[in-house]
């Protein structure tokens, strides 16, 4: 049986989108942690960012990991800053399989400064702090990651389906009768 499958990965590498895909090809259900923060609190993101800051929505991100454990046939994007708590990190494992979604850093910028609903990029120069915070994140989803996969140049659907092919071959391998 497929597990659970969690998508990790700065912002803009696809994690919403790819997800979506992959629930189509394996019925699991999509969920989305940063969705889910915004349904609980009834408020955008970048609200809860000016109103309550960073560790009251890394608390809300927490909360609901915790309330995924036990839950079967998903797939979870999440949000880009999730791994930072080494809490989550525990808790993304237990979940499911943790999927790396990389991509070279020049696609991922020019998907992330058409979008304004980033509050961590909202800066005097956001692409000196894009490469700050993607360099300082690289060795934390390498370290939460079962897989990584580079989306560079491909398109959702065909990252969705090098996202199975891994997971098969990892689930192979990791399977007691292999
Ligand atoms: C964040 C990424 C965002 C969102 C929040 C914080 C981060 O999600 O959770 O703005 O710390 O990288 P996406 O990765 O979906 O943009």
């Amino acid at each position: 049986m497929l597990s659970n499958l969690v998508l990790i990965g700065f912002m803009g590498s696809g994690k919403s989108s790819v997800g979506r895909r992959l629930a189509e090809m394996t019925g699991h259900r999509f969920l989305d942690t940063d969705h889910r923060v915004s349904t609980r609190t009834g408020s955008s993101i970048s609200s809860i960012f000016a109103r309550h800051g960073e560790e009251y929505f890394r608390d809300l991100e927490t909360e609901i990991l915790e309330e995924l454990l036990g839950v079967c046939g998903i797939v979870l994007a999440t949000g880009g800053g999730i791994v930072l708590r080494e809490k989550n990190r525990e808790l993304l494992h237990r979940i499911g399989t943790v999927v790396w979604l990389d991509a070279d850093p020049d696609t991922i910028f020019e998907r992330v400064r058409r979008n304004t609903k980033r509050p961590l990029l909202r800066t005097e120069d956001p692409r000196k702090t894009f490469d700050e915070l993607r360099e300082a994140r690289l060795p934390i989803y390498e370290e939460a990651a079962d897989l990584r996969i580079d989306s560079t140049g491909l398109g959702h659907a065909h990252v969705a389906q090098e996202i199975l092919r891994s997971v098969c071959k990892l689930q192979a391998a990791n399977s007691p009768t292999s």
